[in-house]
Protein backbone atom coordinates (compact mmCIF):
# COMPACT_ATOMS: atom_id res chain seq x y z
CA UNK A 1 0.00 0.00 0.00
CA UNK A 2 1.07 3.16 -1.20
CA UNK A 3 0.25 6.35 1.43
CA UNK A 4 -1.16 9.52 -0.87
CA UNK A 5 -0.74 12.80 0.52
CA UNK A 6 -3.48 15.54 -1.31
CA UNK A 7 -2.74 19.37 -0.93
CA UNK A 8 -5.42 21.61 -1.86
CA UNK A 9 -7.17 25.11 -2.14
CA UNK A 10 -10.23 25.29 -3.61
CA UNK A 11 -13.29 22.93 -4.89
CA UNK A 12 -11.29 20.08 -4.50
CA UNK A 13 -12.74 18.09 -7.70
CA UNK A 14 -9.69 16.64 -8.26
CA UNK A 15 -9.35 15.60 -5.48
CA UNK A 16 -12.77 13.97 -5.59
CA UNK A 17 -11.28 11.92 -9.05
CA UNK A 18 -8.76 10.84 -6.67
CA UNK A 19 -10.86 9.48 -4.00
CA UNK A 20 -13.82 8.94 -6.67
CA UNK A 21 -10.81 6.82 -8.14
CA UNK A 22 -10.31 4.82 -4.69
CA UNK A 23 -13.40 4.16 -3.88
CA UNK A 24 -13.76 1.82 -7.21
CA UNK A 25 -10.50 0.55 -6.93
CA UNK A 26 -8.73 2.57 -9.99
CA UNK A 27 -6.44 3.71 -8.12
CA UNK A 28 -3.74 0.95 -7.61
CA UNK A 29 -2.25 0.06 -4.54
CA UNK A 30 -2.25 3.85 -3.47
CA UNK A 31 -4.43 5.32 -0.25
CA UNK A 32 -5.46 8.84 0.58
CA UNK A 33 -4.72 9.10 3.80
CA UNK A 34 -4.16 12.48 4.89
CA UNK A 35 -5.45 16.08 2.98
CA UNK A 36 -3.95 19.76 3.70
CA UNK A 37 -5.64 22.56 2.75
CA UNK A 38 -3.75 26.08 2.61
CA UNK A 39 -7.51 27.68 2.90
CA UNK A 40 -10.20 27.16 6.01
CA UNK A 41 -12.80 28.04 3.31
CA UNK A 42 -11.93 25.04 0.41
CA UNK A 43 -14.81 22.87 -0.20
CA UNK A 44 -12.61 19.98 -0.78
CA UNK A 45 -12.14 19.67 3.04
CA UNK A 46 -15.88 18.92 3.19
CA UNK A 47 -15.14 16.04 0.10
CA UNK A 48 -12.44 14.77 2.13
CA UNK A 49 -14.30 14.60 5.64
CA UNK A 50 -17.04 12.90 3.77
CA UNK A 51 -14.59 10.49 2.28
CA UNK A 52 -13.08 10.22 6.37
CA UNK A 53 -9.56 11.17 5.37
CA UNK A 54 -8.03 12.95 8.09
CA UNK A 55 -7.70 16.82 7.10
CA UNK A 56 -5.60 19.35 8.21
CA UNK A 57 -5.74 23.40 7.43
CA UNK A 58 -2.09 25.24 6.86
CA UNK A 59 -3.17 28.32 6.31
CA UNK A 60 -0.10 31.50 5.04
CA UNK A 61 -2.63 34.35 6.14
CA UNK A 62 -2.77 32.50 9.76
CA UNK A 63 1.12 33.34 9.87
CA UNK A 64 0.72 36.92 8.63
CA UNK A 65 -1.86 38.03 10.62
CA UNK A 66 -1.29 41.22 12.31
CA UNK A 67 1.32 41.70 10.26
CA UNK A 68 0.78 44.76 8.34
CA UNK A 69 1.74 44.10 4.09
CA UNK A 70 4.51 46.54 3.92
CA UNK A 71 6.59 44.83 6.64
CA UNK A 72 8.37 42.64 4.20
CA UNK A 73 10.76 41.48 6.14
CA UNK A 74 8.75 40.15 8.88
CA UNK A 75 6.48 38.47 6.64
CA UNK A 76 9.23 37.05 4.66
CA UNK A 77 10.64 35.07 7.92
CA UNK A 78 6.71 34.14 8.78
CA UNK A 79 6.58 32.72 5.18
CA UNK A 80 10.07 30.94 6.00
CA UNK A 81 8.38 29.59 8.63
CA UNK A 82 5.22 28.46 6.84
CA UNK A 83 6.77 26.61 4.75
CA UNK A 84 9.06 24.92 7.49
CA UNK A 85 6.09 24.13 9.27
CA UNK A 86 4.73 22.55 6.24
CA UNK A 87 7.55 20.22 5.59
CA UNK A 88 7.38 19.25 9.12
CA UNK A 89 3.36 18.43 8.60
CA UNK A 90 4.08 16.61 5.26
CA UNK A 91 6.55 14.15 6.70
CA UNK A 92 5.10 13.97 10.61
CA UNK A 93 1.72 14.83 10.35
CA UNK A 94 2.38 17.57 13.19
CA UNK A 95 4.21 21.18 12.33
CA UNK A 96 6.40 20.49 15.51
CA UNK A 97 7.89 17.37 13.18
CA UNK A 98 7.52 14.71 16.22
CA UNK A 99 7.60 11.39 14.65
CA UNK A 100 4.41 10.05 15.63
CA UNK A 101 3.63 6.44 15.95
CA UNK A 102 -0.20 7.45 14.64
CA UNK A 103 0.93 9.09 11.63
CA UNK A 104 3.19 7.14 8.76
CA UNK A 105 4.73 9.73 6.16
CA UNK A 106 3.19 9.57 2.80
CA UNK A 107 4.89 7.93 0.14
CA UNK A 108 3.63 10.36 -2.70
CA UNK A 109 2.03 13.81 -2.26
CA UNK A 110 0.02 14.92 -5.11
CA UNK A 111 -0.82 19.01 -5.59
CA UNK A 112 -4.36 18.98 -6.72
CA UNK A 113 -4.98 22.31 -7.30
CA UNK A 114 -3.15 23.72 -4.34
CA UNK A 115 -2.16 27.69 -5.16
CA UNK A 116 1.04 28.11 -3.02
CA UNK A 117 4.41 27.68 -4.60
CA UNK A 118 6.54 25.00 -2.74
CA UNK A 119 10.38 26.05 -2.10
CA UNK A 120 13.20 24.64 -1.30
CA UNK A 121 12.29 25.04 2.18
CA UNK A 122 9.58 22.33 1.58
CA UNK A 123 11.18 20.50 -1.22
CA UNK A 124 14.36 19.74 0.02
CA UNK A 125 13.34 18.36 3.01
CA UNK A 126 10.45 16.31 1.31
CA UNK A 127 13.48 14.74 -1.30
CA UNK A 128 15.26 13.74 2.31
CA UNK A 129 12.63 11.74 3.10
CA UNK A 130 12.32 10.15 0.20
CA UNK A 131 8.53 11.18 -0.59
CA UNK A 132 7.60 11.97 -4.44
CA UNK A 133 5.58 14.81 -4.99
CA UNK A 134 3.70 15.53 -8.58
CA UNK A 135 1.47 18.67 -9.27
CA UNK A 136 -1.79 18.98 -11.89
CA UNK A 137 -0.81 22.04 -14.18
CA UNK A 138 -3.74 22.67 -16.83
CA UNK A 139 -1.32 24.20 -19.62
CA UNK A 140 1.33 22.36 -21.99
CA UNK A 141 4.64 21.69 -20.44
CA UNK A 142 6.54 25.01 -20.42
CA UNK A 143 3.47 26.76 -22.02
CA UNK A 144 1.89 28.62 -19.50
CA UNK A 145 4.14 28.34 -16.21
CA UNK A 146 2.05 29.94 -13.06
CA UNK A 147 -1.20 31.38 -12.79
CA UNK A 148 -4.06 31.74 -14.81
CA UNK A 149 -3.08 29.18 -17.19
CA UNK A 150 -6.28 28.29 -18.03
CA UNK A 151 -7.59 31.97 -18.93
CA UNK A 152 -4.17 32.63 -20.65
CA UNK A 153 -4.63 29.30 -23.02
CA UNK A 154 -8.13 30.37 -23.77
CA UNK A 155 -6.64 33.77 -24.52
CA UNK A 156 -4.05 33.09 -26.85
CA UNK A 157 -6.78 30.31 -28.54
CA UNK A 158 -8.83 32.76 -29.26
CA UNK A 159 -6.69 35.22 -30.57
CA UNK A 160 -5.36 32.36 -33.33
CA UNK A 161 -1.80 31.81 -31.34
CA UNK A 162 -1.81 28.58 -30.71
CA UNK A 163 -4.34 25.73 -31.60
CA UNK A 164 -3.70 23.22 -28.92
CA UNK A 165 -3.85 23.23 -25.25
CA UNK A 166 -4.43 20.77 -22.35
CA UNK A 167 -2.90 19.50 -19.03
CA UNK A 168 -0.28 17.78 -17.34
CA UNK A 169 1.34 15.99 -13.83
CA UNK A 170 4.75 16.60 -13.11
CA UNK A 171 7.24 16.08 -10.52
CA UNK A 172 7.68 19.29 -8.76
CA UNK A 173 10.73 21.09 -8.61
CA UNK A 174 11.76 24.71 -7.02
CA UNK A 175 11.11 26.11 -10.48
CA UNK A 176 7.06 26.64 -10.54
CA UNK A 177 5.77 24.12 -13.16
CA UNK A 178 8.74 23.28 -14.75
CA UNK A 179 9.42 19.79 -13.61
CA UNK A 180 9.69 16.62 -15.39
CA UNK A 181 6.44 16.08 -17.32
CA UNK A 182 4.50 12.43 -16.11
CA UNK A 183 1.47 12.90 -18.58
CA UNK A 184 0.50 15.44 -20.91
CA UNK A 185 -3.11 15.43 -22.23
CA UNK A 186 -4.08 17.82 -25.28
CA UNK A 187 -6.78 19.53 -25.91
CA UNK A 188 -7.85 21.85 -29.02
CA UNK A 189 -7.92 25.41 -28.13
CA UNK A 190 -9.96 28.40 -30.77
CA UNK A 191 -12.79 27.01 -30.96
CA UNK A 192 -14.99 29.72 -32.90
CA UNK A 193 -16.94 31.69 -29.57
CA UNK A 194 -16.20 29.18 -27.49
CA UNK A 195 -16.51 31.12 -23.81
CA UNK A 196 -13.87 30.93 -21.19
CA UNK A 197 -16.22 29.22 -19.04
CA UNK A 198 -16.81 26.29 -22.18
CA UNK A 199 -13.48 25.77 -21.72
CA UNK A 200 -12.85 25.85 -18.45
CA UNK A 201 -15.22 22.75 -18.22
CA UNK A 202 -13.25 21.16 -20.99
CA UNK A 203 -9.96 21.12 -18.79
CA UNK A 204 -11.74 20.64 -15.70
CA UNK A 205 -13.00 17.39 -17.42
CA UNK A 206 -9.60 16.44 -18.88
CA UNK A 207 -7.96 16.90 -15.58
CA UNK A 208 -9.61 15.04 -13.88
CA UNK A 209 -8.93 11.88 -16.20
CA UNK A 210 -5.07 13.12 -16.03
CA UNK A 211 -4.91 13.42 -12.42
CA UNK A 212 -5.92 9.52 -11.49
CA UNK A 213 -3.76 8.40 -14.66
CA UNK A 214 -0.55 10.43 -13.86
CA UNK A 215 -1.14 9.71 -10.16
CA UNK A 216 -1.52 5.55 -11.37
CA UNK A 217 1.50 5.79 -13.69
CA UNK A 218 3.62 7.19 -10.39
CA UNK A 219 2.19 4.90 -7.68
CA UNK A 220 3.93 2.18 -10.24
CA UNK A 221 7.56 3.58 -10.18
CA UNK A 222 7.22 3.97 -6.48
C1 LIG B 1 -7.56 23.20 -11.33
O1 LIG B 1 -7.91 23.78 -12.56
C2 LIG B 1 -6.08 23.16 -11.19
O2 LIG B 1 -5.39 22.89 -12.37
C3 LIG B 1 -5.82 24.58 -10.77
O3 LIG B 1 -6.84 24.86 -9.83
C4 LIG B 1 -7.95 24.06 -10.15
C5 LIG B 1 -8.23 23.20 -8.96
O4 LIG B 1 -9.49 22.76 -9.05
N1 LIG B 1 -4.53 24.71 -10.16
P1 LIG B 1 -10.04 21.81 -7.87
O5 LIG B 1 -9.79 22.53 -6.56
O6 LIG B 1 -9.31 20.51 -7.96
O7 LIG B 1 -11.50 21.67 -8.20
Amino acid sequence: MKLITVLISGSGSNLQALIDAQASNSLGNGNITHVISSSASAYGLQRAQAAQIPTTIHQLKTYYKGIPKENTQERTQKRHQFNVDLANLLIYGNIEGNPDAQYTKPHLIVCAGWMLILSPQVLEPLEKAGITIINLHPALPGAFDGTHAIERAWKAGQAGEIAEAGVMIHKVITEVDRGQPVLVKRLEVGKPQETLEEYEKRVHDLEHIAIVEGTNMVLKEL
